[in-house]
């Protein structure tokens, strides 16, 4: 009789433990729960505004009161965190950005409104300058139109306090300056809030797949042909990625993200690996508009594709995904 070694076909055949639904369970790694969802909501001043994003079907810039029931509708269905960008009228954009952290901003009053009706829902906060700056950079900017750093991270912890004192639960900075989050953290220690989490964007590529986000706030226009790339980084890299975030866990953050997220998957992985911290990452607008037009034309099937790919990133390693599909999916998952 032939004789094969232990371990290789036919002994082995890998195809019974999938042949049913009960062994495909029992062995399953990895699963998306509700818990894992952040929804990232956009915000405008007026009431009863809802206004549609053309390069993201589905998604609506909101006033803070419609911004409050889409907060419940997600809360209900088990959401933990939303994560808010204000949308700021031209008029109130400059080269000092001081629009960021007047206590009665559009980003404040939105917070103190959620934290008021849904005080379990948690709060993230974005802070970067961009939706404030007349030029759409993530900072101030010298002559040369180059974004200085340290004057930058002045302004941004102002963001950041601003956004505490409202009641943020999170605070979320994005702007990729060097040395913000050891800033932010002692103003947020100095100042007595020492229980503000600090979700920092670690590994933030100057990635392509942001352009619907820059149209959604209006920051496309003011940025022309401007790009980030003297402080986001480098899609080419990874070994840097983990030099931020390394940084950025010694400066005092409590969690860290990746951004864009699908294309990004190995950083995720590596991340997670390396420092085992809690590690977010954000399904951005570029990859929400793609799945979408797909969905949109019949091309791919749109509820298994958006599960499959956050699935993904729960196998990557990651503990929570920011994504536009956060309500869709808690719903799906009921
Ligand atoms: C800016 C910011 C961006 C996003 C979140 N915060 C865009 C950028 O860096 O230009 C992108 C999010 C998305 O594309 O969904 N501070």
């Amino acid at each position: 009789m032939l004789q094969t070694p232990a371990g290789c076909f036919p002994s082995v055949r890998l195809r019974r433990m999938r042949k049913d639904d009960f062994s495909r369970r029992l062995m399953r790694e990895n699963r998306l729960m509700v818990d894992d969802l952040i929804y990232p909501l956009f915000v405008t001043e007026g009431s009863k505004v809802r206004e549609p994003v053309a390069s993201m079907p589905g998604v609506e810039r909101l006033s803070p009161d419609l911004l409050l029931d889409e907060a419940t509708a997600a809360f209900e269905l088990g959401v933990p965190a939303v994560a808010l960008f204000p949308v700021i009228a031209p008029d109130k954009k400059d080269l000092q950005a001081s629009e960021a952290w007047n206590p009665e901003g559009l980003a404040q009053r939105a917070v103190r409104i959620l934290k008021a009706r849904l005080p379990e829902l948690g709060v993230i906060t974005d802070v970067a300058l961009d939706p404030f700056t007349s030029h759409g950079q993530d900072g101030l900017i010298d002559d040369a139109g180059y974004v200085v750093n340290d004057k930058t991270v002045d302004v941004l912890v102002k963001q950041a306090l601003s956004h505490a004192a409202a009641g943020a639960d999170v605070i979320a900075p994005s702007d990729m300056m060097d040395g913000r989050i050891g800033a932010i953290r002692q103003a947020l220690e100095a100042e007595g809030f020492v229980n503000t989490r600090i979700l920092a964007y670690s590994a933030k590529y100057a990635s392509s797949f942001y352009g619907p986000f820059r149209d959604a706030v209006g920051s496309a226009a003011n940025l022309g042909g401007g790009n980030k790339y003297s402080y986001q980084m480098d899609p080419a890299n990874g070994d840097e990625a983990l030099r931020e975030v390394e940084l950025d866990l010694q400066e005092g953050a409590d969690m860290v993200m990746v951004k864009p997220g699908m294309p990004y998957l190995d950083i995720v992985r590596r991340v997670k690996d390396r420092f085992g911290v809690p590690t977010y990452a954000y399904q951005v607008s570029g990859e929400y508009a793609m799945l979408k037009a797909a969905a949109q034309n019949g091309w791919l099937d749109e509820r298994a594709v958006v599960l499959e790919s956050l699935l993904a990133f729960k196998r990557a390693g990651a503990d929570g995904i920011l994504t536009y599909f956060a309500k869709d999916v808690a719903t799906w998952l009921k």
